[in-house]
């Protein structure tokens, strides 16, 4: 059916929901506003021989940025970034020597790389030391137990389930948080504001 002021206002007038705006056929398309198709692939096909001057890559000197307490004792990060589309987040975390984690589950994947320092996960003897790079798949329940203070660079793809002694959840690690403790850190300045945060 063709979407025409009548049909739309009819349709309105039954109280349906406002339909969408048909696109128009392509012999009414003005050939100034919509070139045709071999031209656009033309154009997209051209050399590209500079770069892009209406973006900016985002760099960050990781000592101009605080660290901040993350949420499991002895342990710090500094948040570099957030994907508001997916939630997950990018920091460096620091754990120091003696620092015990708590048996967690990653609710999306995490990946790091391990600057310095060495860690191992109860019950696998490969232990992690520098330059060692980490995947830990979505789902994964795990305990790692530090051997010494470590440094490390990893990527959170969703959020992570802390647990209690006894099995119950302690507490739920989000982007939202990590933002909202790096906020009151004053340690976010580097990043771009957030919508309602
Ligand atoms: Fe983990």
């Amino acid at each position: 059916m063709t979407l025409t002021d009548e049909t739309r206002s009819e349709s309105a007038r039954r109280g349906h929901l406002a339909q969408p705006t048909a696109p128009k056929r392509p012999e009414e398309l003005d050939p100034q506003q919509n070139p045709p198709v071999a031209e656009v692939f033309g154009s997209a096909a051209a050399p590209v021989t500079g770069p892009t001057n209406s973006l900016a890559s985002r760099v960050v000197n990781c000592d101009d940025v605080p660290w901040t307490p993350f949420p499991m004792p002895g342990t710090s990060f500094k948040l570099l970034n957030i994907n508001e589309t997916t939630g997950a987040t990018t920091i460096l975390l620091y754990v120091a020597e003696g620092a015990e984690a708590p048996l967690h589950c990653h609710l999306g994947a995490a990946e790091a790389y391990n600057i310095f320092g060495t860690w191992a996960y109860e019950g696998e003897a490969k232990a992690i030391g520098p330059n060692c790079y980490v995947y830990e798949p979505a789902g994964i329940v795990h305990l790692p137990k530090q051997e010494s203070e470590s440094l490390m660079f990893g990527v959170f793809h969703g959020p992570i389930i802390g647990y209690n002694e006894t099995g119950s959840v302690a507490g739920v690690i989000t982007a939202d948080l990590l933002w909202d403790l790096a906020k009151a850190n004053n340690a976010v300045g580097h990043l771009p504001p957030r919508t309602g945060r």
